[in-house]
């Protein structure tokens, strides 16, 4: 099996900081040590992906890289007695992708606690329709429900709309019961996220006309962010009293620009979301939930499916906020 040949992304970066990213053919024996070896079958494109695939050093350190927070495959070879081969299994999140070799590869080796069993009702194409970005937005509104927002308790707002956290948070708010107003700097947007369930359709620019002022009129009972920068700072400005702000991306800005008002005022609660090491007992929870109660029907039509040779130009799109819904990666499809 060491001297195994599979295809991967590689992205290799240069002495000028400039990057390139190739298909070439890589040895299973180059994958680190591991309990598990895993034959990946799908993988999905999130934007951390992206910023790996341009050579961001606070994704990715260690260069030539294979990206890929995600992956769902087959067992190939398991030291640990929870798996087996064929079992059919999900990586999402860890170091995944990160500093170790990612699912944008045909084969990833990593640590038994990284896996979780395949939930019998999700087919591996559809755990990668919903992927980290799935599982984020699951983790955002279930950290709504724990903050006691209830469908009664009034209007949700969720930013990068169009995105893959946040319009699988649209489509599952809406699917919950939620009012949800979409957040979106894309024009042409409105059939997309009124057809996830979307009651209401916002462009940045109006929602932002009044950014400078400390606190604005109380609009949303709970907000999913997924850009941060002003625009999270505006959002946290319109919350109502004891409202709930989930903060989980940077996709337009990693700043803050905020005050004390919207705090201690109206007693909002900001709060900070992260997947990648969230503990295995609340994976497994999610992941249920996701195969079944919370199980979205327009997850089709919200997702793509990509050939791993399309995986560059796609992050590149992401890099530019052009992201629209969820990109599926075939990984036995290279060209
Ligand atoms: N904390 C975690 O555990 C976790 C997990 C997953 C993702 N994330 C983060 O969440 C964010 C979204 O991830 P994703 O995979 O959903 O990304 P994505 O698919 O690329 O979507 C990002 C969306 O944000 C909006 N956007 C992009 N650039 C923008 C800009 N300059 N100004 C305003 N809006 C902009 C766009 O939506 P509109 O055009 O509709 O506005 C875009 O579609 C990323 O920052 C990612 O790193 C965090």
């Amino acid at each position: 099996m060491d001297e195994q040949i599979f295809s991967a992304l590689v992205v290799r970066k240069h002495a000028d900081g400039s990057c390139t990213r190739a298909i070439e053919e890589r040895r299973v024996r180059e994958l680190p040590v591991g309990d598990v070896l895993v034959r990946v079958l799908y993988s999905s494109l999130n934007y951390k992906d992206a910023l790996s695939g341009s050579g961001n050093t606070g994704v990715s350190k260690h260069y030539p890289h294979t990206p890929g927070v995600d992956a769902a495959g087959v067992v190939v070879q398991s030291a640990d007695a929870a798996f087996k081969p064929d079992d059919a299994v999900l990586c999402t999140g860890y170091d995944l992708g990160m500093n170790t070799p990612g699912g944008l590869g045909q084969y990833i080796r990593v640590p038994a606690k990284w896996l979780v069993h395949k939930p019998a009702s999700l087919s591996l194409l559809e755990s990668m329709q919903y992927g980290t970005a799935g599982y984020t937005a699951a983790l955002c509104v279930l950290a709504l429900q724990d903050g006691e927002i209830t469908t009664d308790s009034g209007d949700i707002l969720v930013t990068g709309a169009t995105g893959g956290v946040g319009s699988i948070a649209v489509h599952l708010l809406s699917q919950l019961g939620y009012r949800v107003t979409a957040l979106t700097s894309k024009e042409h947007a409105a059939e997309f996220l009124r057809d996830l369930g979307a009651v209401a359709i916002e462009a940045v620019q109006q929602f932002m006309h009044n950014k400078d002022k400390l606190l604005l009129p109380a609009r949303w009972a709970g907000v999913v962010d997924t850009v941060g920068g002003e625009i999270l700072a505006t959002a946290v400005k319109s919350t109502g009293f004891d409202g709930v702000i989930t903060c989980c991306g940077n996709a337009a800005s990693h700043d803050l620009p905020l005050n004390v008002y919207p705090f201690i005022l109206r007693g909002v609660h900001l709060i900070g979301i992260y997947s990648a090491e969230s503990p295995m007992h609340k994976r497994l929870r999610v992941w249920e939930k996701l195969a079944g109660e919370w199980k979205l029907p327009k997850m089709v039509e919200l997702s793509r499916i990509i050939p791993l040779a399309q995986v560059p130009v796609e992050m590149d799109a992401m890099l530019a906020g052009q992201a629209h819904g969820r990109i599926v990666v075939d990984m036995q499809e290279v060209g």
